[in-house]
């Protein structure tokens, strides 16, 4: 599976969404998740997203990454088309740690 990861916090593009032939992506307050299950692993959104938050789970130390996209992509509303990015992407795409700064 592919999984979104840190750096979509605080930014969510949602270019990842208009690719997934699957529409597996699901959407909260600042971050999207793939569901793991649904994922048929095309790879088609990793390029399309311009943080660089969207990776293989077959990375190094993904464990708790899948774990993240399961757990909120059973709970939040599937997404499949793009809006606007969140207010401050700019300055947020690319800082440490977003989880622990943005995610509550
Ligand atoms: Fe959707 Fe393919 Fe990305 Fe999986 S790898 S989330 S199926 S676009
Ligand atoms: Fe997030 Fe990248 Fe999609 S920032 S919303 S994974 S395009």
């Amino acid at each position: 599976t592919y999984v979104v990861t840190d750096n979509c916090i605080a930014c969510k593009y949602t270019d990842c969404v208009e690719v997934c032939p699957v529409d597996c992506f699901y959407e909260g307050e600042n971050t999207l998740v793939i569901h793991p299950d649904e994922c048929i692993d095309c790879g088609v959104c990793e390029p399309e997203c311009p943080a660089d938050a969207i990776r293989p789970d077959t990375e190094p130390d993904m464990e708790d990454w899948v774990e993240f996209n399961r757990k909120y992509s059973e709970i939040w509303p599937v997404i499949i088309s793009k809006k606007e990015p969140l207010p401050g992407h700019e300055e947020k795409d690319g800082e440490p740690n977003k989880l622990e700064k943005y995610f509550s």
